[in-house]
């Protein structure tokens, strides 16, 4: 079985559609561990939408779109490391919630739990303007963590001038590839996802779990 936990930079910097994107052409399992936040849909269900993807259970499904710790204590339940166990699959994404120092409780963090399930880690950053401080700070964390990292994945509206150069500064000073470049897509539709193809360098990392 091969397994690749996906975190971020930050919140909202497009896990999910990377999640999803995999899923596809990886032909992947996806499964999101904590879901925090119920209104507007789950990121299991814009997954099993966008992919086809076969989606396993979250483990804990949290009402409040907040940190895990806090939206936790609001409904009342503990979170804790031992509550977590891969799903079956051949090949699995894990999508995180939010970045890599996000707490669960108030003793682990979403590196705990990357630890906790061997995973290695793919960083999705965003492309533009103030990735490269963030980028890097995620890597030290990993790093400093002992989680390894397969490589980092950008998104973000293509054709940018800084673009080139923040991916050569991440590959520089993050010591990581960038696996690839997603672009904004204007329809995020099924369709969109399955037309943008997977590149081989992305292809021979996760063969190499
Ligand atoms: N490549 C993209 N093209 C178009 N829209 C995108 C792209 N990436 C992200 N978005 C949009 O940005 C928003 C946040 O993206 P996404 O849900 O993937 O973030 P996330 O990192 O999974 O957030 P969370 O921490 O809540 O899980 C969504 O509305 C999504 O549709
Ligand atoms: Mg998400």
């Amino acid at each position: 079985m091969k397994h690749v936990f996906i975190t971020g930079t930050d919140t909202g910097i497009g896990k999910t559609i990377t999640s999803a994107w995999l899923c596809k052409h990886w032909q992947a399992d996806y499964w999101k561990p904590v879901q925090s936040g119920l209104d507007g849909g789950t990121d299991s269900q814009q997954v099993a939408y966008l992919s086809g993807a076969l989606v396993h259970p979250e483990t804990h499904c949290l009402s409040k779109p907040l940190s895990p710790h806090q939206a936790a204590d609001i409904d009342g339940i503990k979170i804790q490391l031992s509550d977590f166990a891969l799903p079956q699959a051949q090949r699995l994404v894990v999508e995180g919630a939010g970045g890599c120092m996000v707490p669960l409780n108030w003793r682990d963090t979403m590196l705990d739990l990357m630890k906790h399930l061997g995973s290695c880690a793919l960083l999705v950053a965003r492309s533009g303007l103030g990735t490269i401080n963030h980028t890097c700070l995620s890597l030290q964390a990993l790093k400093a963590a002992g989680v390894p990292v397969l490589g980092v994945v950008m998104v973000g509206e293509q054709g940018r001038l800084s673009n080139a150069a923040n991916r050569e500064a991440i590959e520089h000073f993050g010591e990581v590839p960038v696996l690839a470049e997603l672009p904004l897509f204007s329809d995020t539709s099924p369709k969109a996802l399955a037309e943008f193809s997977m590149p081989e360098r992305m292809v021979r990392a996760l063969e190499s779990l």
